[in-house]
């Protein structure tokens, strides 16, 4: 961690002023370091106050993820019992699949502050910038076969949405099969990658990311009126090491559902695809179609003038926003 890191940890943990001096002390590091340090933090957007005799203090309201606030507000046993907070990662499914490989147990929950390589879905980028969303991934270890591990993008959906709702007071939707929706733009999404024993073809690992934008005021050009952040559509303030506590909690309490599918039926109305005329991108092949329901797997059902077709991947765009997110 660097220095930067290091004081803006300890004034986070310590939540009262502490002098240059003790966190020189502390740190190992001169005291210019330090004074360096919090001219960085500064400049980065961190609304440090200096009182003379007492010190630095980190204005209430900064809101750092740490270990401790998760813990303060996470319930969940096995989601998140391991956890791994990076101020920065390229991707923190990559940071949790090399996790998994050396043996990481179920429930290992990885998180950044920023991605400087956040990936979505078919290789898109997953716009992720420091001190504004949720970079969260766990490593899971279903022992079900890799048809119903493919529900795991719908029951996160859920766990997620329900997570946003409890904090911000929304009503989160899902638009199928891995977008968090609100007021009809993108707030977060989901990417669920699994490793798979070529030779026994045994499920080893499934890792679920979850991106949600939760104080972001500004996109890049591209994502303009596409996406969203919490912080856009709701005033409530909405903690990040609470939100990703609750993300845990809600999987905790869905991930049992995993076979039966219980959470489906939540999926359902929460979903903002069905009854609507959407485009359907699959490979090479698009065309507009009506969505219709989305049965005991999780599959979307759309009709089409040539009859009823079952989707079990792919992607769909809403005819009011054709560009994705
Ligand atoms: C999508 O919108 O297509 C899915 C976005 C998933 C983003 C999350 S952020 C945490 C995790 N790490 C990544 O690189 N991607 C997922």
């Amino acid at each position: 961690m660097s220095t930067k890191e290091q004081v803006l940890y300890t004034l986070l943990e310590e939540n009262k002023a502490v002098s240059g001096e003790k966190l020189a002390r502390r740190l190992g590091v001169s005291r210019t370091a330090v004074w360096k340090a919090i001219t960085q933090l500064r400049r980065d957007g961190y609304k440090i106050s200096a009182c003379t005799n007492r010190g630095y203090r980190l204005a209430e309201g900064s809101d750092v993820i740490t270990e401790s606030e998760i813990r303060r507000w996470l319930t969940a046993e096995t989601m998140g019992k391991t956890m791994e907070i990076y101020p920065c990662l390229n991707s923190t499914n990559l940071r949790a699949r090399a996790a998994s490989v050396t043996g990481a147990p179920e429930g290992l929950l990885v998180v950044a502050d920023s991605q400087s390589g956040g990936r979505g879905r078919f290789g898109r980028v997953f716009y992720s910038p420091g001190r504004s969303g949720v970079y969260m991934s766990l490593v899971l270890r279903p022992q079900v076969h890799a048809g119903i591990a493919a529900r795991i993008t719908s029951l996160a959906a859920v766990a997620a949405a329900r997570a946003i709702d409890a904090l911000a007071g929304t009503q989160v939707q899902i638009k199928w099969v891995n977008d968090l929706y609100l007021n009809d733009r993108k707030v977060g999404g989901i990417l669920c990658e699994a490793s798979v024993e070529v030779e026994s073809r045994h499920l080893e690992a499934v890792i679920l990311g979850i991106g949600i934008n939760v104080a972001s005021m500004e996109f890049p050009k591209e994502l303009k009126g596409i996406a969203t952040s919490i912080g856009n559509e709701c005033e409530t303030a909405v903690s990040r090491s609470h939100l990703i506590a609750e993300i845990c909690n809600q999987m905790e309490i869905l991930y049992p559902q995993l076979t039966s599918g219980e959470f489906l039926a939540e999926n359902r109305t929460r979903s903002n695809v069905i009854g609507r005329e959407v485009t359907v991108c699959r490979g090479n092949e698009r065309y507009q179609a009506t969505a219709t329901d989305i049965d005991g797997e999780g599959r979307l059902i759309v009709t089409t003038p040539e009859g009823t077709r079952v989707l079990d991947s792919g992607e769909i765009s809403l005819k009011l926003g054709e560009k994705k997110a």
